[in-house]
């Protein structure tokens, strides 16, 4: 068993995107984020995303709105942001407000700003395998570390636990898609699938990105399975200082001696997804001078 270091690979790609960032001549790479309210678990991403782009000479602009911002309001925030030219990427920290539409903002952003890759130009870019568009980062991410520990998909079964936009989906049509760290053969199960055990029992490839706790078992689980957890939930636990832990969609300890290669959770795929979207923000830059 492998237990891949998605800290050290994020920071490898993080060291590269410094170099990159600081070749270049004139004014840096700038991306925005927009935080509707105070979740806590928002606040933490955003400031971790705020510090890696800071690191990285990309100049972060925080913009934290009252929870009870208006729709219009928040276009208008958004509208501001397209129409900077200082600004090449934004994006709006999920999940939003109940009282806020989420998907109709991410289609309000610019579509060569969307660093996300959520709004629907860039979701049909996807479908339509063109790569000028942008990919949601934690997908990327995953694909990004398959490359560097050499996993191949192709010809493989990858089985993905969970139909979001921001994961499951888009990282179903990446693997699906035509590509030397792709080509794979694609089952998507969700919340609805029936005898889901017996359908991840076949995966060569097992993303788990549906958001409970800990609940790939060790019976879902095939020996020599890759098993990539995308999961990060906050369980409580009294004994812990700050009152919770955050475990995977993965029962670790007892799937990882199957596994041929394991994420972790935290320290795999977590770190991936913010060293991606600062990888996006030096394509938008890039796409924006051309
Ligand atoms: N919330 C959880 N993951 C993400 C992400 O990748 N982007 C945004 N904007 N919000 C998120």
């Amino acid at each position: 068993m492998k237990k891949i270091d998605g800290k050290q690979i994020a920071k490898d790609l993080v060291s590269e995107l410094t170099q990159e960032v600081e070749a270049l001549s004139g004014d840096k790479p700038c991306i925005a984020f927009i935080r509707v309210g105070d979740d806590p678990a928002s606040v933490s991403y955003v400031k971790s995303k705020n510090e890696t782009a800071a690191k990285i000479g990309i100049t972060p602009l925080l913009f934290a709105l009252n929870e009870s911002i208006s729709q219009e309001e928040l276009f208008a925030k958004v509208d501001e942001l397209n129409a900077d030219p200082k600004v090449n990427g934004i994006l709006v920290q999920s999940p939003l407000p109940k009282h806020l539409d989420e998907q109709a903002t991410f289609n309000r952003i610019d579509p060569l700003k969307d660093v996300d890759g959520f709004h629907e130009t860039n979701a049909g870019r996807l479908v339509q395998e063109d790569a000028r568009g942008f990919v949601s980062c934690t997908p990327a991410g995953i694909v990004e570390i398959c490359k560097r520990e050499g996993i191949k998909m192709e010809g493989k079964h990858v089985v993905v636990l969970g139909r979001s936009l921001i994961v499951g989906k888009t990282f179903a049509l990446l693997a699906m898609q035509k590509g030397e760290y792709a080509n794979a053969t694609v089952t998507v199960c969700h919340s609805r699938t029936k005898n889901l055990a017996e359908i991840t029992r076949q995966a060569d490839i097992l993303v788990a990105a549906i958001g409970r706790p800990e609940m790939v078992t060790k019976d879902m689980v095939s020996e020599g399975t890759v098993v990539i957890d995308v999961g990060i939930n906050r369980v409580e636990d009294p004994s812990r200082k700050r009152g919770y832990r955050i475990v995977g969609d993965v029962k670790f300890d007892e799937v990882s001696p199957l596994a041929s290669h394991i994420t972790p959770v935290p320290g795999g795929v977590g770190p991936m997804t913010v060293a991606l979207l600062m990888s996006n923000t030096v394509k938008a830059y890039k796409l924006q001078q051309a």
